[in-house]
């Protein structure tokens, strides 16, 4: 049994219909201030399979070390959090309570529990500024904004975790952009209002709910000047987690990996990509820099190969006609009408 927190969300439902067809029993614990109980239902669907949700938050001890007992839980996937990095900076102090409170809440209930198996969602977002190309994990840690010092705080604590009790199990995944959806299509991200990622964006504006595109910026040192990154289809992203699951049942370590692909893309790139997956114009603007953001990101992925056996395999037509598929499907996302989805 493996307990996932935040598994109703973008990548934990993801992740759910995975361990599901992998034949895992699954029980999701979450608060659903970012998600709705209709992803679970159709995680659901798409497996034929059952799990287990307690909705409950994970800063609430009680309530994790009750969740962890009944549900039996082995491991715990742990993707609970809030991750709008303005937002952080605007109200670093939720982001401090969810993030790291909710974490130690968590790690306290499983220390009782004595279930000292966990995956963490981190992110690529701890490198800071990348002083080399591509990201090796043992590239200098650093943070930029209140999310991002959230997530390496959990990072460390991990570390003096595994440091103090060498029977903790830790794996720290540290993903890069991930996008997409299920090939399914009724699963995918749905973001609450004015999306902050660039992927959703792109496919409101493909869809005709947003006029244009805004590309932050085109002065940058990069091939078109635009920003890139390494965006990860979250399929590829969720079975990177049964591999670290996996690899964690072998050794009890504390390790951070890298999940990306390994190459990089344009905002420009990505808007191509997505008119061609579309077949709907994709208008854009160029606008200034956006705050806080860094010229190009991308993974070195060869720790995940050679540890987990794991690398992606999903091109970026792949992520943007499956990102098309759910957006059209569903053009309010889980709140749209569901009757023929
Ligand atoms: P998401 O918001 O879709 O999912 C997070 C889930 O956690 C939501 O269902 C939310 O309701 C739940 N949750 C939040 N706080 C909670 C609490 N206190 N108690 C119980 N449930 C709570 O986000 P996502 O994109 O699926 O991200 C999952 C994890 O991966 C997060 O930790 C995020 O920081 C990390 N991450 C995401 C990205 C990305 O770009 N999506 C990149 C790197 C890392
Ligand atoms: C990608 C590129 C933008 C929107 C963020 C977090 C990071 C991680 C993933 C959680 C950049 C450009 C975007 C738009 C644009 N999250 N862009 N117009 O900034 O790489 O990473 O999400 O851990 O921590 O910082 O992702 O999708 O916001 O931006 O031009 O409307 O698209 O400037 O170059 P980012 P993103």
């Amino acid at each position: 049994m493996i307990l996932v927190t935040g598994g109703a969300g973008y990548i934990g439902s993801h992740t759910c219909v995975e361990l599901l067809q992998a034949g895992q029993a699954v029980t999701v614990v979450d608060n659903f201030c970012n998600s709705q109980a209709e992803s679970l239902l159709r995680v659901e669907r798409i497996t034929g399979k059952t799990l287990t949700v307690i909705r409950a938050d994970i800063r609430d001890r009680a309530a994790m070390e009750q969740a962890l007992r009944s549900s039996g839980a082995q491991a715990v996937i742990h993707f609970a959090g809030l991750k709008a990095v303005g937002e952080s900076v605007e109200n670093p102090l939720a982001y401090y309570d969810n993030n790291v409170g909710g974490t130690v809440s968590l790690l306290q209930a499983m220390q009782a529990c004595g279930v000292k198996t966990l995956v963490f969602s981190s992110s690529a977002t701890v490198y800071g500024d990348p002083q080399r190309l591509p990201l090796q994990e043992d590239h200098p840690l650093s943070a930029t904004n209140p999310y991002g010092t959230s997530k390496l705080v959990i990072e460390n604590m991990l570390r003096d975790l595994h440091r103090s009790d060498a029977d903790w199990r830790i794996s720290i995944l540290r993903y890069f952009n991930p996008v997409g959806a299920h090939a399914s299509g009724l699963i995918g991200e749905d973001p609450q209002g004015t999306p902050n990622n660039l992927l959703p964006y792109v496919a409101q504006v493909a869809v005709g709910a947003r006029t244009h595109v805004n590309v932050w910026g085109n002065d940058y040192a990069t091939p078109d000047g635009t920003g890139v990154r390494d965006y990860i289809h979250v399929v590829d992203l969720a079975l990177g987690h049964l591999k670290a699951l996996e690899r964690l049942r072998q050794h009890a370590e504390c390790r951070a990996i890298n999940l990306g692909t390994g190459t990089g893309y344009s905002v420009l790139d990505m808007l191509r990509a997505f008119e061609q997956a579309s077949g709907r114009p994709v208008p854009y603007q160029i606008a200034g820099r956006r705050a806080g953001d860094i010229a190009a990101c991308y993974a070195d992925p060869a720790q995940a190969a050679q540890l987990l056996g794991w690398r992606a395999e999903r091109d970026l037509q792949a992520m943007c006609q499956d990102a098309w598929r759910w957006q059209s499907g569903n053009p309010q996302g889980y709140r749209s009408d569901t009757s023929n989805a």
